[in-house]
């Protein structure tokens, strides 16, 4: 398995994240186990700043709270100067109870309710990305009665499709539920209207092409996209962008032959390209904003698993089963995900033996990982599974009425719990059982 960031093998041979040896982390805090390696969480985020800041364009970095959302990651996107992207009242809640600075947040979505809205106008969020008519109307009419003026940013498509992992995080071509199409004309049209709103601050365009993209040609593209976009707007409507967003999708490494970028790259692929194409659209370049998610958080978790039945079906293969799976990691199973893994307290040892990791839902599309090479496997041993620190806690479930794992942050020797495991008495924390089929009374 691929060591990323702090973890290393110790003297013992077990694997250890942030000086903390997970043999310990697993009898502090048991497992499944998200272990998130602070230090390069925080590598991450001064990557982007500091690439930024070398191309001398104002910016924003904004860490697309989706990817993975607890109290805990807000403070650290605040200290590390960042901004922050909420899709939901959840997602928002979250940021303000942490403290992150209302100014610095931005709200996504498609289908943003009005309650989220008001929510968000009242707390003084930085700026809306508007998705749709229905939502500017309904923002323009909300922001008029609370006798607010905000910021907007306009979601555009600007018909590239990315190479992403999956079609389903494929999201800047025309043929998406997102966004206004610049190549059908409904883009303009946004502007026009949008500009037209009393209580409605237009600031620009906002594109996402996609996930886990390791190449830089599709934002190039749509930076060209979007240039000729915002010289048509000042051609026809005299409008100036003050801000181009060009949403998240930054690739990782999960599993040999992934290829991405180092984050300075990307950050100077679309610094340039934005040199180059918008030069001469008006006085001052855009400032450029972006919103990376799994290349902040992805590579800096590890989930740790404790093994527990195995079966071996004699020339077919042998599964090895752990004490999580879909509920805590449900991207194998949705999108075919691939993951490395290491057995964590026999870490030195050589592979004897190839494995498939299955989770204990009852439901046989449960499987972590097809055929992996470990050492010989016991009931007991810990099993690590790298790059599970976006996309994994917060699209967790509890299917199964499995209870989802603690999450604790490590470095410098030190862990710190951040996400308290469930009990059982959260697990029917909001169940109500009616008086009238009550078989006793109902404590809990
Ligand atoms: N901005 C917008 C508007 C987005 O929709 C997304 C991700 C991001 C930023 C952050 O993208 P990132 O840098 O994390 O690639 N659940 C899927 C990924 C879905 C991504 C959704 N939008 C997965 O597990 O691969």
């Amino acid at each position: 398995m691929f060591l990323h960031g702090t973890s290393r093998i110790n003297e013992a041979g077990h694997l250890e994240i942030g000086g903390c040896d997970v043999t310990e982390l697993k009898a502090e805090y048991g497992t499944p186990l998200y272990i998130m390696d602070e230090q390069l969480v925080r590598r991450r985020a001064r990557e982007y700043v500091d690439a930024f800041t070398a191309s001398g364009l104002g910016f924003q970095v904004a860490y697309a709270s989706k990817a993975f959302s607890v109290m805990a990651m807000c403070r650290i996107a605040d200290e590390e100067g960042l901004s922050l992207d909420v899709v939901s009242d959840g997602e928002l809640y979250t940021a303000l109870q942490a403290g992150f600075p209302a100014e610095r947040i931005h709200f996504h979505g498609n289908n943003k309710t009005p309650d989220e809205i008001e929510m968000a106008i009242e707390a003084g969020i930085g700026c809306f990305v508007v998705d749709n008519l229905v939502e500017l109307r309904l923002l323009q009419a909300i922001a008029a009665s609370k006798g607010a003026n905000v910021k907007i940013l306009l979601r555009v498509t600007p018909g590239v499709e990315a190479h992403a992992h999956h079609a389903y995080a494929s999201t800047g071509q025309t043929d998406s539920k997102f966004g206004f199409d610049i190549g059908n004309g409904s883009a303009l049209e946004a502007v026009r209207l949008a500009s037209d709103q009393a209580n409605l601050q237009l600031l620009g365009v906002h594109s996402h092409i996609g996930s886990q993209i390791f190449e830089t040609e599709g934002f190039q593209l749509a930076v060209e996209r979007i240039a000729e976009f915002t010289r048509k707007v000042k051609e026809e409507l005299g409008i100036d962008f003050p801000v181009v967003n060009l949403g998240g999708g930054f690739g990782i490494r999960y599993v040999e032959g992934d290829t991405p970028l180092a984050v300075s790259d990307y950050v100077a692929a679309i610094t340039d390209a934005v040199k180059t194409h918008f030069a001469g659209i008006s006085d001052h370049l855009p400032e450029i904003w972006v919103e990376p998610g799994r290349s902040i958080v992805g590579d800096a978790g590890t989930t740790l698993y404790t093994v527990g039945t195995s079966k071996e079906i004699p020339g077919v293969r042998k599964y090895v089963a752990v004490d999580g799976g879909m509920t805590d990691n449900p991207r194998p199973a949705l999108y075919e995900s691939k993951y490395e893994a290491i057995l964590a307290n026999r870490a030195n040892e050589a592979g004897e033996e190839t494995v498939s990791i299955a989770g204990k839902c009852c439901e046989s599309g449960d499987m972590l990982i097809w055929d992996v090479e470990l050492p010989k496997v016991n009931s007991g041993d810990l099993l690590a599974v790298a790059c599970t620190g976006a996309y994994n806690y917060s699209m967790a479930s509890n299917y199964n009425r499995i209870r989802r794992p603690a999450v604790v942050f490590v470095q410098n020797g030190q862990s710190d719990l951040v996400v308290r495991r469930e009990s059982h008495q959260d697990i029917i924390a909001n169940d109500v059982v009616p008086q009238r089929i009550a078989k006793q009374p109902v404590t809990k």
